[in-house]
């Protein structure tokens, strides 16, 4: 009988040895995650409340301290618990955690009377966090108190003008600390010493690649569903579009996708959705065509709250009733069957429901499920409603909004949904100032497309956080040729955001706003006139309504 060798243990996957950050200040904490991320390891974020028992559990390859606003002698101070630090896994405060470190493991920390803010020169001695990396160097600071003794066996390696121990590091116990902020974009070798951290003190490969994203995605989908089927209400938008590649990548004909097109979309934007899902990616879709409806229902309505509230419930009215068509009728096939699509599809009862819920959105609402999916809904179109009673599936609820790009594109989705700027679910309706009609849609959507295609003629579609046409339903008068025309004015919106909370107006060159303006006059007959928004939000917003 031949000897039984055991097979090799198969790796961990990536996600299964996160790096974990401790959340002590909000965005300081998300920013780290992110550009742990970004060197190729996955990470999330955690409560700084984690017990070491917890963390243990999470088999981490290392732990990160973020900064935060606070002092570690402020009443109410986050603390985290002393027993982290001897867990042995390798960990690294930033700011305030190497200030709690220091503290926590017997060194000194105080209010010197000397603070630091924005680029400072640090100069370091050769380590393994500095390792390779110039001796003096700028590092971004943002603090009030300073340490002024490590803890007891660990050795100072860098130091600022202001604060002598800008850094520490005792690799017996793999504790490594900074005083400025590796992952700011204003300390130039942030991301060196992250990697540094990543790969040579934690041994940490960079592998959380977007196809190690999609393969380890597909198993957990393909575990949760079993053999039942899915629904997923595609929008238009990358989320939902990857999220439904995703699905169909793990369980194929199971997933069913409906597309509501509510009349509001775009130019070309429902036939794009339904050429790359039926045509391209042959996924069953259900295409509703539900344009009157939603017109209808628009008659006559003029404040902005009422549009969403009507396109909402219309939206989910429309939905619930494809559904349950869905559920108990034969015709639970696509309505019109993709060529290519196998037709085994199984019928009967769907049970879960797909939704796009991204990681920023769990962070948000403090990692509680309920409130992410309240967020969701509300943000967009295509909530679920409660008495559908369908089990959520949400394969993006690890991933920041690039990362879906990343691996929509590694999914092949076209280039132009993979990038598209973010969209309003009520769409061209609140970007009409005034009662929706047929007509003003028609002059609006025109106008956005002449807009957007000499945008990006220009190059700047991606650097634009969004970029669009408004139409507010005045008119003005105007001159063409020898006749006053009496028509409607278009405004060009477009501006630069990080995250949409706040945005500043787009500096466009002035000949691209003239080819802009001279094309949409001359293009679309009701249009005579074309304005620039010049204001940031705040105090305006991004969208008109
Ligand atoms: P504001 O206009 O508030 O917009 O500066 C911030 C971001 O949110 C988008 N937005 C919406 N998205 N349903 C959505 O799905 C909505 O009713 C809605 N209103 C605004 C807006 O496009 C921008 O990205």
């Amino acid at each position: 009988m031949g000897e039984v060798v055991p097979l090799p243990a198969a790796e961990p996957g990536p996600e299964e040895r996160p790096v974990l950050v401790l959340d002590l200040g909000g965005q300081y904490a998300q920013l780290i995650a992110r550009r742990v991320r970004e060197c190729r390891v996955y990470s999330e974020l955690v409560p700084f409340t984690i017990t070491p028992a917890e963390a243990r559990a999470r088999n981490p390859r290392a732990l990160v301290l973020s900064g935060g606003p606070a002092s570690v002698y402020a009443e109410g101070a986050p603390h985290v618990d002393p027993g982290l630090f001897d867990l042995g896994v390798p960990t690294l405060g930033i700011c305030y955690g190497m200030q709690l470190m220091a503290q926590d493991l017997g060194g000194r920390v105080e209010r010197t009377g000397v603070s630091e803010f924005g680029k400072t020169s640090v100069v370091a001695e050769q380590s393994e966090l500095f390792e390779g990396l110039p001796r003096e160097q700028t590092g971004w600071m943002s603090h009030r108190d300073s340490v002024t003794a490590p803890p007891p066996g660990a050795r100072v390696t860098a130091g600022s003008p202001a604060a002598p121990i800008a850094a520490f590091e005792d690799p017996k116990r793999k504790l490594y600390a900074l005083q400025f902020h590796p992952e700011v974009v204003h300390t130039p070798h942030g991301t060196d010493l992250l990697k540094n951290f990543l790969y040579e003190v934690a041994d940490a490969p960079p592998s959380w690649t977007a196809a190690a994203v999609i393969e380890e995605q597909v198993e957990r989908i393909r575990a949760q569903v079993g053999g039942a089927r899915v629904l997923c209400a595609l929008s238009g938008g990358v989320d939902s579009a990857v999220a439904a590649l995703l699905v169909h990548k793990a369980v194929g004909e199971q997933l069913v996708c409906v597309f509501v097109d509510h009349g509001l979309l775009r130019r070309e934007e429902a036939t794009q959705v339904v050429q790359t899902f039926e045509g391209h990616f042959h996924i069953p879709l259900v295409h509703v065509e539900a344009q009157d409806r939603f017109l209808a229902r628009l008659d006559g309505v003029a404040d902005p709250e009422a549009k969403r509230k009507a396109v909402g419930e219309e939206f989910i009215r429309v939905f619930e009733e494809e559904s349950r068509r869905m559920q108990t009728d034969a015709r639970a096939k696509p309505v019109r069957p993709p060529s290519g699509a196998a037709q085994s599809a199984p019928q009967g009862k769907i049970r879960y429901l797909v939704q796009g819920t991204l990681y920023s959105d769990v962070i948000e609402s403090g990692g509680d499920d309920a409130v992410a999916a309240k967020i969701k809904s509300h943000h967009n179109v295509g909530g679920l409603p409660a008495e559908m009673e369908m089990e959520l599936v949400e394969p993006l609820r690890l991933l920041f909004k690039d990362e879906v790009r990343r691996v929509g594109e590694e999914l092949g989705l076209p280039e132009q949904m993979v990038w598209r700027q973010p969209f309003p679910g009520p769409g061209l309706a609140i970007r009409i100032i005034g009662e929706v009609t047929r007509e003003r849609l028609e002059i609006l959507r025109e106008a956005d497309a002449i807009l957007l295609e000499e945008i990006r003629r220009a190059g700047l579609y991606r650097e634009l956080w969004q970029s669009f046409a408004v139409l507010p339903a005045i008119r003005s008068v105007g001159v063409q040729g020898d006749e006053r025309t009496y028509g409607y004015p278009v405004v060009i919106r477009a501006v630069t955001s990080d995250d949409a909370m706040t945005a500043d107006w787009a500096r466009l060159p002035y000949d691209l706003l003239e080819t802009i303006s001279s094309r949409i006059v001359n293009e679309v007959p009701a249009v005579n006139r074309v304005v620039l928004d010049i204001t940031s939000k705040p105090p305006s917003t991004i969208e008109w309504e």
